[in-house]
């Protein structure tokens, strides 16, 4: 049959440009952090949404400084990588690195949260040194490809100080045993916050260009229900009215000459629901408010957020002066990171050149992965300008060699034969794009959702919310 012949050019011709545009460099970072201590599973992460994820978080034990995977959960690193790959083979891992739970839990219970492990580790030439060591052997024995320090709370000169010796001592030791491994050197990177001064410090810009192969921003917890009487938008692109926002943040960081090409966006999959005095006041942000809403400590993922307004048929807004958006549901009033704000994110993102972004966390997006999906196609534009252009000229050319092709051979059969020839067309049945509209969606009840999340009780589930950033902005 001719429709078997002449699928081979266009197959060969297909598969030499995929394998162009694959083998170019990667140039576009799509991260995001999957969190041990959610209830959300590794293996149902889409994976083939990012190019990075980092595995969270190995704790630095307060005696020896290394490092140690809390043990309920050592199965989850050792497998990470394995997992994940297997949807994605050329993604790449991180270990993160953060002492976080108990402070997280001084957080929570609104005291001062102890940051000691780490500041003691920073302190000592030699605690840091086991600090380094254990961390790449770490990461090797449970094969990552990278290391991330989550540590976004530099407050005192000495932090400041010992962070760029730290990472000086880091990137040479990563090096060194690439060279004695023959293994690629471990990828280094470090969350800091929106924006690189506190107070009168500012963080370690020429280490961190240095040593870093990124950094990446956390852009979120702005305003919070706990500290303020009155709505604000919690992960603002801008703002006129405050320095609290992203856009100001980077511009600090790019004028204190951190490179655009190491900056990755953070970008929250969660938010808080605050409840407003009055439920007229449903205008977005600036509204009179009295704490927060729907869960103990009012942190939502994208996902709950998408099925709480659904379920109470609450209207979802876009305000594009701050890029945002919204929802009032009565008295409680949310904003957050939909696909709209998402995608001007990624436009941002693009238009300050920076190297992309990182979701806090994978597993807070909705059924659909709607806000991955949104920022994968707003990102891949960027990504493929070149290639496009490479594709759309291998694609002319094949179809003119197809046309001559099968002109010369039509020609050949209707001599011999004089018959008629049918190209099969074979239905393409793409099962790839998600309906958003898909009946089968599952929808809980409200009452069942909140049995099974413990009354929206976030005690259990310290990944849900940012709000380990909490009171460290601003
Ligand atoms: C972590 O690993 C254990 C098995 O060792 C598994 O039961 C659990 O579901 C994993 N956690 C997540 C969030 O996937
Ligand atoms: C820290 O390390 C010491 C010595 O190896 C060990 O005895 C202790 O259990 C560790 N602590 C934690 C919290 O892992
Ligand atoms: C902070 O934590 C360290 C180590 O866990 C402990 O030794 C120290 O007493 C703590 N400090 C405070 C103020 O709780
Ligand atoms: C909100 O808090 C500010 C101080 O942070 C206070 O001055 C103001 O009176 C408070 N407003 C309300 C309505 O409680
Ligand atoms: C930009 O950075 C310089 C230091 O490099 C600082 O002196 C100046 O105040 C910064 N400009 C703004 C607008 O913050
Ligand atoms: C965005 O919100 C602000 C404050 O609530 C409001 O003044 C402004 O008109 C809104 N803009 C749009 C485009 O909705
Ligand atoms: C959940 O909240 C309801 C009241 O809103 C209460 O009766 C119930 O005991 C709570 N359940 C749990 C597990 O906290």
């Amino acid at each position: 049959m001719v429709s078997k012949n002449i699928s081979h050019p266009i197959l060969f011709i297909f598969l030499v440009s995929c394998n162009f545009s694959c083998s170019s460099a990667q140039t576009w970072i799509r991260a995001g952090y999957w969190y041990t201590g959610s209830d959300f599973p590794l293996p149902e992460v889409n994976s083939a949404l990012f190019t990075h994820l980092i595995c969270a978080f190995a704790n630095v034990n307060f005696s020896t400084y290394q490092l140690s995977t809390p043990s309920a959960h050592e199965q989850n690193f050792s497998s990470f990588t394995d997992i994940v790959k297997r949807k994605n083979p050329s993604i790449t891992t991180l270990l993160s690195i953060w002492n976080g739970k108990a402070a997280t839990t001084q957080l929570i219970l609104g005291q001062r949260a102890n940051f000691s492990v780490l500041s003691k580790m920073l302190e000592n030439p030699s605690n840091r040194k086991s600090f380094i060591e254990s961390s790449i052997n770490v990461a090797r024995r449970y094969g990552f490809q990278g290391i991330d320090l989550l540590w976004p709370w530099l407050n005192t000169a000495s932090y400041m100080i010992n962070m760029e010796k730290l990472l000086d001592e880091w990137r040479a030791a990563v090096t060194s045993e690439a060279r004695n491994s023959d293994l690629p050197r471990l990828t280094l990177t470090m969350a800091v916050r929106y924006i690189p001064t506190f107070e009168s410090l500012i963080y370690p810009v020429e280490s961190m260009k240095r040593n870093l192969d990124w950094a990446h921003v956390v852009a979120y917890d702005y305003h919070l229900h706990l500290k303020e009487n009155v709505t604000g938008a919690y992960a603002a692109l801008y703002d006129h009215s405050s320095y609290v926002n992203t856009d100001y943040g980077i511009k600090q960081w790019l004028n204190y000459s951190f490179p655009a090409s190491k900056l990755v966006l953070g970008l929250p999959y969660h938010s808080y629901a605050w409840t407003i005095a009055n439920p007229k006041d449903n205008n977005g942000i600036g509204a009179p408010a009295s704490g927060f809403a729907v869960t103990k400590d009012g942190s939502m993922s994208y996902k709950l957020i998408k099925w709480y307004t659904r379920s109470y048929g609450g209207l979802i807004a876009y305000n594009d002066t701050y890029v945002v958006n919204y929802c009032t549901v009565g008295s409680t009033w949310i904003n957050f990171d939909d696909v709209e704000a998402i995608r001007s994110k990624i436009a941002y993102v693009k238009a300050k050149k920076l190297l992309g972004t990182n979701v806090f966390q994978v597993g807070n997006d909705d059924e659909i992965w709607a806000l991955s999906r949104a920022a994968q196609e707003e990102g891949n534009d960027h990504e493929k300008k070149p290639r496009l252009l490479l594709v759309i000229v291998l694609s002319v050319t094949s179809v003119v060699i197809l046309i001559a092709f099968v002109v010369c051979f039509w020609q050949r059969e209707l001599l011999k034969t004089r018959g008629m020839i049918v190209l099969g067309r074979s239905r393409s049945t793409s099962t790839s794009a998600v309906d958003s509209d898909a009946p089968n969606l599952k929808v809980y009840r409200f009452s069942s959702l909140k049995v099974a999340t413990n009354n929206f009780s976030s005690e259990n589930k310290l990944g849900e919310g940012g709000w380990i950033w909490s009171r460290l902005q601003g």
